[in-house]
């Protein structure tokens, strides 16, 4: 059942190109996003929205965070992100005029639950993406949104990370059509672009030696910084993450621009330091972060696109990734990182798809 793989998770990650083409079929076509069968949402109420709000855990806390920034671009809603065990406790205003996004793979986490049943009596609309059809959340809630991932065995989440991206980025779609606040021509430019991710994501997967001779290399370090900037700071959380989780490796992820504000004094040559720099808007300002990083002589990495020759210059290694638009490199630069963590575990003989202390689901608080 493992098809030929060693682990599950690595099985997994290689399906992404597959999840992502089965999220997609049936609701996206050239001519846009077509979400009629799950979600009865009239014109006027997609019209009347005024804010959304994500809430979720862990590594779909970190999609989330991905969504935050392409509902910001695609519409003109206001949109706030919260860890569900964070904002199931806070004082939280919404109205009929709030979409409230709980995103678990399970749709068993106890506090994002215990978060949809709150704001859900307070009066907000709640949609549940999920990748489990008959999970408590996908029952309790209004609407829903399923992944189609199929079934993740590995305790670590990868193709449902992508699984969750692709249905966020859908809805963000959805919602910026709706509203008129994506022009059409540029609506479909995205449709388009969307329909080819597959192929890129299949691209990406089979560089993976590249990766694993990266892996080896750096696998006896004890302690990493990642970094990432706009919508590259949520994939190094996410790289971080899967180190942590599957490795036992120490990895913090911080914000590009942050660094000089704490993290820059653990800067020394045994702490590397891995950066998620696709050539986009931010990629100069990332240089800069990684020159700071450079002169403490901390080890390099970078995850770059294809072409970028700069960053050859400046870092130790690079993990290359193909190009794609700005908004779309989330599907292609976590990939890298997946397998990084993957292989470095393997160097280090851990247990990868039942790691120490955790568990698929957390149905308690
Ligand atoms: C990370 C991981 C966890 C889950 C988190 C939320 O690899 O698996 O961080 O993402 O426990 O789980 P769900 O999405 O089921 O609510």
């Amino acid at each position: 059942e493992k098809d030929g793989f060693p682990h599950y998770m690595a099985k997994e990650i290689h399906e992404q190109g597959a999840v992502l083409r089965s999220t997609l079929k049936g609701r996206l076509t050239e001519q846009g996003v077509d979400l009629s069968e799950e979600l009865d949402w009239s014109g006027e109420f997609v019209r009347s929205l005024k804010q959304v709000h994500l809430v979720a855990c862990g590594t779909s806390y970190y999609a989330a965070l991905v969504a935050e920034r392409v509902l910001e671009q695609w519409t003109d809603l206001d949109v706030r992100v919260d860890i569900a065990s964070e904002y199931r406790y806070r004082q939280v205003r919404v109205t009929p005029q709030t979409l409230a996004v709980f995103v678990s793979q399970s749709g068993e986490t106890a506090d994002t639950l215990a978060a949809q049943r709150k704001v859900r009596s307070l009066g907000a609309r709640c949609l549940a993406v999920t990748n489990v059809r008959g999970a408590t959340l996908a029952r309790e809630v209004h609407d829903r949104l399923l992944l189609k991932a199929g079934p993740e065995i590995g305790v670590a989440a990868t193709k449902t990370f992508m699984g969750q991206m692709a249905t966020l980025y859908l809805l963000a779609l959805k919602l910026g059509w709706d509203r008129g606040t994506l022009n059409p021509a540029e609506a479909e430019r995205l449709a388009a672009a969307l329909i080819q991710l597959p192929y890129q994501v299949e691209r990406t997967l089979e560089r993976e030696e590249q990766v694993r001779r990266v892996a080896e290399k750096y696998s006896k370090y004890d302690n990493f910084l990642y970094l990432g900037r706009g919508i590259s700071f949520p994939v190094a959380l996410e790289g971080a993450l899967k180190l942590k989780e599957i490795s036992y490796v120490h990895a913090e992820a911080y914000a590009a621009g942050e660094m000089k504000h704490g993290p820059i004094a653990l800067l020394e040559p045994d702490v590397p330091v891995m950066t998620v720099m696709p050539r986009d808007s931010l990629y100069e300002k990332s240089l800069s972060n990684l020159q700071e990083a450079k002169a403490r002589r901390s080890p390099l990495v970078a995850v770059a696109t294809d072409g970028d020759d700069l960053v050859t210059r400046h870092v130790d290694d690079v993990l290359r990734i193909p190009w794609s638009d700005e908004v779309f490199s989330p599907f292609l630069s976590v990939i890298p990182l997946q397998q990084f963590a993957y292989h470095v575990a393997r160097f280090r003989g851990r247990e990868i798809d039942q790691p120490r202390n955790l568990a698929k689901s957390v149905t308690v608080e």
